[in-house]
Order: structure tokens, then sequence, then C-alpha cells
């Protein structure tokens, strides 16, 4: 399924704004927000292993062509040449039972074609599965939510959402957690797609070759909002993704100026689902809010992250994103301006 998934996108490139497939759509509208991404497909692989699952793809494919080409011309030429003609008498032509060479033939070559194929597919999956971490990898935990994604990184004490910063150049490893029902990530110009499952822990990594951002999406339907459950990959220079560490690294920044909005988010609901450092907001249900600010979008890619969207998104969550599990907090409007303003200050 993955696999024609890709094609449609592949051929969304040249043809989206005619074919406008559902999937389609939702992607270029992902990738509309914020800076544009390359659309994302699997025949543009940017990252190991996505290497290795695109030329077993291509290999696949090749095999699929040559046994269509062969049966569509047998097919063709059988309909052509042994037509119904104005001077048939309308009796059976002579009919071949039980060739020998003929049987066996089309009986051992689709098995030797399956032969391979299990081969060369097993051998990628265990070459894949068990690659073993290197010294230098990245461990980050990824946490699919309805419908958003959590990424805690244990060893740099950095929590984020909806966007996984990671090494150019270097392995990640991703261990996958759902807090509730299935869901599956992909990212397809970097790996494959691999559920992530209530109460199992999956693996899987990705080691972008350069710096940029990879588009991706929930890959499973896990209900109303499956299709704006997005991912963004941001892969950093080495130097840069430091620095990015860095920066989400330590409790929000304390602005007196925006005192009243703190307090207001502080006296409502809002703490029990969303934690800031530094405050007494450490909620676990929503996404971390500590350095909000440095994220492109909100509602995991429904809108970019700007003071108009946040203020729309408080007031009414369910017109931006119907079925979201936020309530509208029943805010005046200048009670959400003011939370907004502090919103903005989570750098
Ligand atoms: Cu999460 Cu679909």
């Amino acid at each position: 399924m993955w696999l024609w998934r890709g094609v449609w996108w592949s051929g969304g490139r040249r043809r989206s704004r005619l074919a406008g497939t559902a999937l389609g759509v939702v992607l270029l509208a992902a990738a509309a927000h914020a800076q544009p991404a390359p659309i994302p497909s699997i025949f543009d692989p940017l990252s190991r292993p996505a290497d290795e699952i695109y030329t077993l793809s291509l290999f696949v494919l090749g095999i699929c062509a040559v046994i269509f080409v062969v049966v569509g011309g047998l097919l063709v030429t059988s309909i052509v040449r042994f037509r119904r003609r104005p001077d048939d008498d309308g009796r059976e032509p002579p009919q071949v039972y039980g060739s020998n060479p003929i049987e066996l033939a089309w009986t051992v070559v689709p098995l030797l074609i399956v032969f391979v194929l299990f081969l060369v597919t097993t051998r990628s999956i265990i070459a894949i599965e068990r690659a073993a971490p290197p010294a230098d990898a990245l461990e980050v935990r990824v946490i699919g939510h309805q419908w958003w994604w959590e990424f805690r990184y244990p060893a740099q004490g950095v929590v984020t959402a909806n966007e996984l910063h990671v090494p150019a150049g270097r392995a990640t490893f991703l261990t996958l957690e759902s807090a509730d029902v299935v869901h599956s990530f992909w990212v397809p110009q970097l790996n494959g797609k691999t559920d992530v499952i209530p109460n199992r822990v999956n693996r899987m990594w990705i080691e972008p070759r350069d710096a940029g951002l990879y588009i991706g999406q929930c890959a499973e339907y896990c209900g109303t909002q499956h299709a704006r459950m997005l991912l963004r990959v941001v892969a950093h220079a080495p130097a840069d993704f430091d620095a990015w560490v860095a920066s989400q690294r330590g409790e929000a920044v304390h602005d007196p100026s925006v005192q009243a909005g703190r307090d207001l988010f502080q006296s409502v609901a809002c703490i029990n689902c969303h934690r800031i450092g530094g405050t007494v907001a450490d909620g676990v249900f929503g996404p971390d809010l500590t350095h909000l600010m440095s994220r492109a979008t909100i509602a995991a890619g429904a809108a970019d992250n700007t003071a108009a969207n946040l203020h729309a998104w408080i007031a009414n969550p369910d017109a931006l994103k119907p079925g979201a599990l936020m309530p509208a907090m029943k805010l005046s409007d200048a009670q959400i301006t003011q939370v907004v303003a502090y919103l903005t200050t989570l750098q």
C-alpha cells in the first residue's frame, strides 16, 4: 500500500492540480504552511534507510513491469490473432491438453520470481531492522496522540511537539509509542512506515544526508483528525542542532510585561493539559508549550504558528480542527488576547 501511495505522491508533483487526490491535497496544503518543503515522495529518498527501500522498490517494479509486458503482450496477441473472422465455420479449433514443457515453464518461472522477491525483500528488512544504533546515535521517544506528535529527547532533557529536530549525517533512532490509538509514523523521504501501537514499543531509524525540512504524515487512520496529524522533521548541521538543543533546554522565558496573560493561563484548565517549564503548568495530555514559538505550526500542521492563529485556535479549536480534543476555554476576546500575548513570548 505504501508503494502505491508513494506513486500517487510522486505523480502529484506534476498532476496534483488536475488530479487533486485527497492525500495529495492534504499534503500540498501542509507543505504550503510555513516555509515550502519538498513534496515527499518515496522516489526521492534523502536518507538511509529510504535509499535501500527505494532501490528495492525499483527492482520489484522492474520485475512487475516485465511480467506486465509479457502477460499483456500475450493477451493482446491472442485477442488480435485469434479473433472471430467472417469466414469462421463456428467450430472449436483443435484444443491442446497437457503440454509438459508449458506446464512446467509457467509453474517454475513464477516460483523462481516469488523466491527472488522474497529473498531480496527479506534481506532489506533484516538489514534495516537489525541495524544497531551507532555510538553517536541520537535517541528520541516518539509518542503518537490524537492528533499530534510528542517528541522526547531523554539524554538532552528536551520535549517538543510535531517538529522532530535531528542532526543531518548522523543516525537518529526512534522509539515509537502511542498514548491512545494506532498511528503510523511516516516521513517518505527518510524511511518507510512504522506503526505506532498502544502498549507496544516499536523502533525505527533515520539518517538524513542533508540539512533541510522533511514532511511526513500519520499513515494509519486514527480518528477524525487523522489527516491533520502532520510531521515536520528538521535536519540540522551538527552545530545548528546543538544550538537548537540548547534553545529548547531551558525553562520558559519570564516576561513581566505579559504577567496578566500568564496569571490568566495559570488560573484556567490549560495547565491540566499543557506544561510550561518553570510555571505551575505541568500537564502532559497536550503539547509542551515551554518553547511554543520555536515551532512553525500549531495543531500538528493545521495552521501557521502566528498570534492570529493562536487566538482563533484558543477561541474555538473545533473551528480550526473539527474534533480536536482541546476544548474551547470560554474566555472573552480580551482574555484570549492576554493569553496569546503571553504565549507568543515563549520562544
Ligand atoms: Cu494518527 Cu492517523
